[in-house]
C-alpha cells in the first residue's frame, strides 16, 4: 500500500515536471519534407521567439535509422520540439528519452497524419478513434523522460466532430500526463480524401478549439489550422494560449518577421538581405559535412515572397540551386541578387 502510494506521488510529481515552461504563444507546425534541419536553422534566423518542430519522424525511423541523421539538430534551432508517429508504447518511451538526452525541449505525438501509409503502421489521425491507447501511449512517454509530451491531433474524424468526442479525447490525454495540445481545427477524412485535401476540405472549426480551453482552463491549448496575418493571431490569442502555423510560414517565411514585432514586441530582426548573408555563411560550414546546396536552399524560395524582386531571386534559385549538384561558388553571387533587390525596393519606396 505504502510503495503503491509512493509510486503514486513519484508519478505526479513527474507529471507535474512535464508541465512546461517553453513559450507556445507562437510556433511553427510540423511538415513532412519542409520542416527539415536545414529548414528550422533558416527560420530561426529569422525568428527567435517561436517553437519549431522536426518533421514527423516514425518510432521505426527515430529507433532504427542513423540517429544523427535521422534526429540531429544544430543548438541554434532551439527551442525546438520532437514530433514522433507510432502507437507502440515502448517504441514511444524509448523515443522520448533519446530526443530527452539528445536535447530536444519537447516531444510531441502525431495523431492528426490521415495520409495512408501513416493509418497502415497504426499511427497518425486514426488514433483518434483509440483514446485508451493513445493515453496509455503517452503514460509510457511521461514516465520514460523530463521534457514536456505533447499531442497534435485534429477535431474529430469522418463523420465525428463532436464536442463531448474530443473533449473527453482530450481529457483522456490530460490524465496520462499530456498538458498541451495542439488542435488542428478541422478533421481528418480517413478515406476518400488525399493528405492534401485533408488539409483544405474538412471545414475549419474554431468555436470547438475554443471550447475545449473554456472547458480545460489548465491545459495549454493551441490551435491549428488557416491562420495567415497578425489580426487573426491577435483575435486567437484571446481565447487559447497559443497558436501554431505551418503553410503560411514555408510559404511566406518572412512573415515571422511581422510576428516577432506584432506578437513578441521585438524589432530585434535581420533583414532578408542579412538573413541570406548568415544563411550563405551556413550553407559553407554545411557542405563541409557533406551537404548539398540544393538541400538547404530550397527552403528559402519564399523568402521574397510579395516584394518586389521575388520573381528574379525564385528564377536565380531554380536556375543555380535546386540541382543536386548546384555549385557553391553559384550562393556567393546569390548576395549581387540581393543586394540589387534592396537597392531596387529603395528606389520604389
Ligand atoms: C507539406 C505538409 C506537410 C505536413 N506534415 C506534417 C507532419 O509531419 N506532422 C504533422 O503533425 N502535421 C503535418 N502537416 C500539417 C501541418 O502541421 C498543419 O497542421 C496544417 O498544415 C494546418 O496548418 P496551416 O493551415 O497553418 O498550414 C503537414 C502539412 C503540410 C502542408
Amino acid at each position: 500500500m505504502k510503495t503503491l502510494l509512493i509510486k503514486k506521488l513519484f508519478l505526479t510529481r513527474i507529471k507535474l515536471k512535464n508541465m512546461s515552461k517553453i513559450n507556445r504563444t507562437i510556433s511553427v507546425a510540423p511538415m513532412m519534407d519542409c520542416t527539415d534541419r536545414h529548414d528550422r536553422y533558416f527560420l530561426r534566423l529569422i525568428s527567435k521567439n517561436v517553437l519549431l518542430y522536426t518533421e514527423m519522424i516514425s518510432t521505426g525511423a527515430a529507433l532504427n535509422g542513423d540517429r544523427e541523421k535521422v534526429l540531429g539538430f544544430n543548438n541554434f534551432e532551439k527551442p525546438l520540439a520532437l514530433q514522433v508517429g507510432g502507437s507502440n508504447k515502448k517504441d514511444l518511451a524509448e523515443v522520448a528519452k533519446i530526443a530527452e538526452d539528445m536535447g530536444y525541449d519537447e516531444i510531441n505525438i502525431n495523431l492528426g497524419c490521415p495520409s495512408k501509409k501513416v493509418q497502415k503502421n497504426q499511427f497518425g489521425a486514426c488514433l483518434i478513434k483509440e483514446p485508451e491507447l493513445v493515453a496509455e501511449c503517452i503514460d509510457s512517454m511521461v514516465n520514460a523522460c523530463k521534457i514536456p509530451v505533447t499531442a497534435k491531433t485534429r477535431i474529430g474524424y469522418d463523420d465525428v466532430e463532436e464536442f463531448d468526442y474530443l473533449n473527453s479525447f482530450v481529457n483522456k490525454m490530460s490524465n496520462a500526463g499530456c498538458k498541451t495540445i495542439i488542435l488542428h481545427a478541422r478533421k481528418a477524412i480517413l478515406k476518400g480524401l488525399s493528405p492534401k485535401e485533408n488539409l483544405n476540405i474538412p471545414k475549419l472549426n474554431y468555436p470547438m478549439v475554443n471550447q475545449i480551453k473554456k472547458e480545460n482552463p489548465n491545459l495549454e491549448i493551441i490551435i491549428n489550422g488557416g491562420i495567415t496575418q497578425c489580426p487573426e493571431i491577435k483575435e486567437h490569442l484571446l481565447h487559447v494560449d497559443g497558436v501554431m502555423i505551418g503553410r503560411k510560414i514555408y510559404q511566406s517565411p518572412y512573415f515571422l518577421v511581422d510576428i516577432e514585432r506584432e506578437i513578441f514586441n521585438n524589432s530585434d530582426v535581420l533583414t532578408r538581405a542579412q538573413i541570406v548573408e548568415e544563411v550563405v555563411k551556413y550553407v559553407s560550414n554545411e557542405i563541409q559535412k557533406g551537404t548539398r546546396v540544393n538541400q538547404i536552399m530550397r527552403h528559402t524560395v519564399g523568402l521574397y515572397h510579395g516584394q518586389k524582386g521575388s520573381t528574379k531571386w525564385k528564377r536565380y534559385l531554380s536556375n543555380n540551386m535546386m540541382a543536386r549538384d548546384s555549385d557553391f561558388q553559384k550562393v556567393n553571387h546569390i548576395l549581387d541578387i540581393v543586394q540589387n533587390n534592396e537597392k531596387e525596393k529603395m528606389a520604389v519606396s
